[in-house]
């Protein structure tokens, strides 16, 4: 047999999203977009909210009469819902072949090759630490950018949040390993690495704390921008900050999750700071650094937010005048402490829907504002390739993660060039190669 058809479909977060191409490399198949033409059918889940978790079941119910019209197809579930329910899903679903736990990727050309020499069915959903961070991503040729995972895990305990449960305790990956990866991708052409962690700003390694990650980044020949994400609030430490000071590589925008505005809410959510703390951290970034851009997540509607509470999280959105913010509304996961909170204190449904509605047309606003005021600036552009709606357009990001669009060729894809921002809009700004 040659080589096998892949068709895999990848949903949550940009963790996933390089699972995804560590699978892709995992079983060095031809890729298909049609699952028809498939050997092998995986979906890469996300269990962070019930909306995600369904859509994984939605997405396997549709390979079901295709594993009916050829037995042979491989059908596959890997992420935080395989890792999630388990065994439960074989039970639920015959079509099923194999549930794979985040942690267990590299485990699958075995587990491949058993089910197509014994045809049985597997599950693994073990931690094995060993080879954790074996099995590189598959990487596209003439990419721009690219993610770089420096740990797995979490070892914070938010009250809402499933991803300890599924994903596991904070490991962290040797430094030299994470050098290795990122020299090799930029060997290979790409310019940007962001590197990836659940609270990617807690990496420690043998004494190395994550600003030591941040500068020894720095040093690599031919890496123009260096990117983290998720940061977690009370990990931002001076040397941290000394770092994305002094390393120019470093991009000035940080990904800084709030939740909330509300202290009383931030404390059941056990998020370990208050409201004025976080404030403080952002001014210290902004004294630093003083054109950082800052995006965050925040979550409505947690257990007991009271109408007063949720306008405290309105009142944060105007002293922080964050780019981006990514809302939801809460969502209860199994397993963890906010679920089992009693159900007299659940906000409304249609309460904590109006909440989230005011909450993103008040942010949208300050978006347009805040792209707005780019206006008439020259920023260094990074350009990724074409724009998806115009092809006389190029698409890039600015230092601070703003989408850019500008009339160019494609010939200019992964080099960074001058753009004078002519046009704000709400979630990208437009401009004009200066020259
Ligand atoms: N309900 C709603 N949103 C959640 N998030 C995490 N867990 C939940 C939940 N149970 C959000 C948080 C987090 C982002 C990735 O997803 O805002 O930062």
């Amino acid at each position: 047999m040659g080589r096998k058809n892949l068709y895999i479909e990848t949903y949550g977060c940009q963790m996933n999203e390089y699972d995804s191409d560590r699978i892709r490399t995992a079983i060095d198949a031809a890729e298909t977009d049609n699952p028809k033409d498939a050997d092998v059918i995986i979906i890469n889940t996300c269990a962070i909210r019930d909306k995600a978790d369904q859509k994984a079941f939605s997405s396997l119910g549709k390979f079901k009469h295709i594993k009916a019209n050829n037995p042979d197809v491989i059908v596959g579930i890997a992420g935080c819902v395989a890792q999630l329910y388990g065994d439960k899903l074989l039970k639920r679903m015959p079509h099923l072949d194999f549930v794979l736990g985040p942690r267990a990727i590299p485990k699958l050309p075995e587990i491949i090759s058993r089910i197509e020499g014994e045809k049985i069915r597997a599950l693994e959903t073990s931690y094995d630490l060993e080879e954790l961070f074996e099995i590189e991503p598959y990487h596209r040729e003439g990419t721009v950018t690219a993610f770089v995972s420096v740990q797995q895990g979490c070892n914070k305990r938010c009250s809402y949040c499933i991803v300890p449960y599924v994903r596991g305790d904070e490991v962290n990956r040797p430094l030299s390993d994470i050098l290795k990866e990122t020299r090799s991708l930029v060997d290979k052409g790409v310019s940007e690495i962001t590197f990836i962690g659940q609270t990617v700003n807690s990496w420690k390694q043998n004494g190395d704390k994550f600003g030591d990650l941040l500068r020894a980044a720095g040093d690599i020949e031919n890496l123009e921008r260096i990117r983290f994400t998720t940061s977690y609030p009370r990990d931002i430490t001076k040397r941290m900050i000394e770092a994305m000071k002094e390393v120019p590589q470093i991009c000035p925008h940080l990904h800084l999750p709030v939740q909330s505005g509300s202290n009383r809410v931030l404390s059941m959510m056990k998020r370990t700071y208050t409201r004025e703390w976080y404030v403080e951290t952002v001014k210290r970034l902004q004294d630093a650094i003083p054109d950082i851009a800052l995006s965050t997540d925040i979550i409505v509607g947690f257990p007991g937010e009271t109408e007063s509470d949720f306008e405290e999280t309105m009142t944060l959105l105007e002293e922080t005048r964050f780019d981006s913010v990514f809302s939801f509304n809460f969502s209860p996961r199994p397993g963890t402490p906010a679920a089992e909170l009693p159900e007299e204190q659940s906000v409304e449904k249609k309460a904590a829907g109006a909440r989230l509605r005011r909450l993103q047309e008040r942010q949208r606003d300050i978006s347009y504002e805040n792209n707005q005021s780019r206006v008439g600036l020259v920023e260094d552009v990074l350009v990724e390739g074409p724009s998806r709606n115009d092809s006389s357009f190029v698409s890039g990001r600015t230092a601070q993660n703003r989408i850019t669009n500008f009339p160019g060729h494609s010939e200019l894809t992964g080099k960074i060039v001058k753009v004078k921002i002519t046009e704000g809009l709400h979630n990208s700004i437009r401009g004009e190669l200066a020259v």
